[in-house]
């Protein structure tokens, strides 16, 4: 048996926050534990009931006065493109064809398919990122790397081979049966398989011929417990370009729905140049839109209508977008978030930021069970945040007076120098930052909020 005692400031959400200052949609423990044993949850509490329940011999990890959380939910990015971040100046189709299908043929080599794949899980783990769903290249050698990285952590990944048959180089097509046939093998070996999930990945619709689209939606009919994932409305050239090639559609949401692709397990990229009438359709279909400030940014896409999602009842979740997104910080994510919103005199309040990047993310992907919230029966991924990280934190904190003020200097000036720990699955990830550890159990024990 293997246990461990997570000490210091838990927060975890119950649900999605209204207002500023909704205390019911969190729970906030001051001197708060988290026990775990063999990877789950136990039970968690303020440490001194917590501890009464725990063998007296059990490991402590003692991070006060550090913030303990879920582990950070990203819901849409490319593991192909770590390597292409900061590719300057196109938008859309242009930083595609210049950069992106450029860098992706490079995966064709499983060698290197591979030692991106554990940079890239590295990464996410020194953001405080415990599960993402990430497109893989066409090549299925990069769907085994992957999933192999992510196996070899312990993490709760979701993931698919891209599929694309048109509008791309040579290297990088496969075709209408070949897509077909390699996403069934991949799905029977991966999906399922440990902590990982399947997504069937056609690209978008512009890279995909309507015999892929297709084959994309028997895919989806024989796999019913795999996620979609694809890219919508994300730039005006693209949605110009993508329903020319799909003339019977009523707008460029209708491609989607007339293959079959829309469902409570479809993610879709981007979404920002929406109708009232597609909007609705993702909200009746259950399809999730999935917000990436800092790559709608770079790439001059355009601002997500988070209100217009909401006013429809529509699901919208949040994400990087590497290699378009410039940053695997979901800290930084929220950050760009709050200025998109802002810009369109839409407001997102710091505990509704930090309930998107754990609980709602873990909700979007129907994983609330498992991930993204501290609660017994859950998967014990965790963060551990220290606000006061860099200097700059450290001497604006001092002013700090509640707890939401706390988390928006975490996500307004934040990023992975804050992630003093991480946790998948009970086992702690960040062995370099071990003395760093030490160094924090001997802090000060002041409750910083009392
Ligand atoms: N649309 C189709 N492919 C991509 C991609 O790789 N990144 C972004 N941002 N949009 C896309
Ligand atoms: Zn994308």
């Amino acid at each position: 048996m293997n246990e461990i005692l997570i000490r210091g400031r838990v927060l975890t959400f119950l649900a999605e926050p209204q207002g500023i200052d909704d205390a019911a949609s969190y729970r906030y423990i001051e001197d708060g534990a988290v026990y775990v044993r063999d990877g789950k949850i136990v039970e968690v509490g303020s440490y001194g009931d917590i501890r009464k329940l725990a063998d007296a011999g059990i490991r402590i990890a003692d991070h006060r006065p550090n913030l303990i959380l879920p582990g950070f939910i990203d819901t849409h990015l490319h593991f192909p493109q770590t390597q292409a971040i900061a590719s300057y100046g196109a938008q859309l189709l242009e930083w595609l064809n210049t950069y992106i299908f450029v860098e992706e043929q490079k995966f064709a080599r499983a060698a290197h398919a591979a030692e991106v794949a554990d940079r890239f899980m590295d990464e996410l783990l020194s953001n405080g990122t415990t599960t993402a769903v990430a497109y893989c290249s066409v090549h299925p050698e990069s769907v085994d790397a992957y999933f192999t990285a992510a196996e070899a952590r312990g993490m709760c990944l979701i993931g698919g081979k891209v599929m694309m048959d048109r509008n791309a180089p040579d290297a990088l097509r496969d075709t209408p049966q070949r897509g077909y046939d390699e996403t069934k093998r991949l799905i029977a070996k991966w999906h399922g398989r440990g902590r990982a999930h399947y997504a069937i990945s056609p690209r978008f619709a512009i890279t995909s011929t309507p015999e892929q689209m297709e084959m994309s939606g028997a895919l989806v009919t024989e796999h019913p417990d795999c996620y979609v994932q694809t890219h919508l409305s994300e730039n005006r050239d693209e949605i110009a370009f993508a329903t020319s090639l799909y003339p019977e559609a009523k707008d460029y949401t209708d491609i989607y729905a007339r293959y079959g692709l829309l469902n409570s397990r479809t993610l879709l990229g981007h979404c920002i140049h929406m109708s009232e009438r597609e909007v609705t359709v993702l909200a009746e279909t259950g399809a999730v839109g999935v917000f990436c400030p800092t790559s709608n940014l770079f790439l001059g896409s355009g601002l997500f209508n988070a209100a217009q999602f909401d006013k429809r009842g529509a699901r919208w979740s949040v994400a990087t977008d590497v290699g378009a997104g410039t940053s695997f910080s979901m800290l930084e994510t929220m950050d760009e978030a709050y200025k998109v919103l802002h810009l369109q005199g839409q407001r997102l309040t710091p505990f509704n930021s930090f309930y998107r990047m754990t609980r709602g993310n873990a909700l979007a992907l129907g994983l609330e069970k498992q991930i993204g919230s501290l609660q017994a029966g859950a998967d014990a991924d965790i963060v551990v945040l220290d606000s006061s990280a860099k200097s700059a934190m450290e001497f604006r904190m001092r002013t700090a007076t509640s707890l939401a003020e706390e988390l928006f200097i975490l996500q307004t000036m934040g990023d992975d120098r804050n992630i003093r720990e991480v946790y998948v699955a009970g086992k702690p990830m960040k062995a370099k930052d071990a003395k760093q550890q030490a160094t924090v159990s001997q802090r000060s024990e002041a409750a910083l909020f009392a």
